[in-house]
């Protein structure tokens, strides 16, 4: 059993009735701020300029922008929403972010409750179940995920997929965590995750708030790391996955899948099945979101590239399917996944 009082501390996101308040993941962690959000424009703004991130929590925080728009819209006398009255905010949300298929998932749920009416506490109700459901498959995923690693291994993980990411625990972190707690972890590296560095500023913050000993790398050190030994495991979470299995994740889990294989490390993707997407056949077909060019061409709010330097950065990448040895969800594990497998799992779209 897992301690969780240790491993699951942190709350990104906190309904609060009326409001959504959300951790500032921009600032962290030299600096612990919240922002208020009382609107559907605002939550979509906050998944925007990525205050709240993370594929399970801008899902979570998409239901609740709902919620929001819900308890605004309502009839006074009768609480009854009408689907026209929040039109505008399933559309704001939806043009949020265009990669993980959670924030859609979760709007399509959403859109499902409220059919042409419905009280606004029943879509609350959604929001919060959807969030408490994530923290569930999340601590599920950890034991699955944490029973494919022998002891002693090395594991090495990019980005952030903790408690910040998600309802709480995390999904590949979420399986570090329960491979830790059950004494199997030898060798914990994560990466900076250039050039949002979710993984110096967050992971990094997370893996220390839970006293599990790790150390940090550059991202270009992955393949070195990997050379030496040391790493059994990469153990990666997940936007968006096909039918087929192929992934797409935080940009730079490409080369990481490529370098294991290589390597002979073994490569897992941690996701629930809210992740799955079974409607897109390929990765190749998901949309990969390109932020401004200067995440690239600054540091720390200040110009490093000469004036005139353009720059190209897509945020995520996709792992293809013959790259990942096994798939963690809460209904269980495919091992080297492929479009039969998928559909075996989880039916067709
Ligand atoms: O741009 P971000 O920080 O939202 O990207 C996050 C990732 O790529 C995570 O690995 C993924 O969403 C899984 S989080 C459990």
């Amino acid at each position: 059993m897992i301690d969780y009082d240790r491993y699951d501390r942190i709350r990104a996101v906190q309904w609060q009735g009326d409001a959504l308040r959300l951790l500032d993941q921009r600032v962290l962690p030299l600096r612990t701020e919240f922002i208020t959000c009382a609107t559907a424009d605002e939550v979509a703004a906050a998944i925007r300029n990525l205050t709240v991130r993370g594929a399970p929590a801008i899902g979570i925080a998409a239901a609740y922008g709902v919620a929001l728009a819900a308890k605004a819209a309502a009839d006074a006398a009768t609480g009854l929403v009408h689907a026209d009255a929040l039109r505008d905010a399933f559309s704001v949300l939806r043009a949020s972010r265009p990669t993980a298929v959670n924030l859609f998932w979760a709007l399509d749920r959403m859109a499902r409750v409220l059919g042409e009416a419905v009280s606004a506490e029943r879509m609350e109700h959604e929001a919060i179940a959807i969030e408490r459901e994530d923290l569930a498959a999340n601590r599920h995923m950890g034991e699955l995920g944490a029973a494919l690693i022998a002891p002693d291994s090395g594991v090495l993980t990019h980005c952030n997929t903790g408690s910040l990411a998600t309802a709480g625990f995390g999904t590949a972190l979420g399986v570090i965590r329960a491979a830790y707690a059950q004494g199997r972890l030898a060798r914990v590296f994560n990466t900076e995750t250039r050039p949002w560095l979710q993984g110096t500023r967050l992971t990094a913050w997370e893996l220390l708030t839970d006293g599990i000993p790790a150390k940090l790398i550059a991202d270009s050190a992955a393949s070195h790391l990997m050379s030496t030994g040391a790493v059994q495991w990469v153990i990666v979470g997940a936007d968006r996955i096909a039918a087929n299995g192929d992934t797409a994740n935080k940009i730079g889990t490409l080369q990481l899948a490529v370098a294991a294989r290589h390597f002979g490390a073994k490569f897992m993707v941690v996701a629930p099945s809210s992740t799955v997407d079974m409607a897109m056949p390929h990765g190749r077909d998901i949309h990969i979101e390109l932020r401004e060019p200067k995440e690239l061409l600054e540091h720390a709010g200040q110009r490093v590239a000469a004036e005139g330097v353009d720059a190209w950065n897509p945020v995520f990448d996709v792992a293809p399917a013959e790259l990942i040895d096994a798939i963690v969800t809460e209904r269980g594990v495919i091992e080297r996944p492929d479009a039969a497998k998928m559909s075996g799992m989880f039916g067709s779209a």
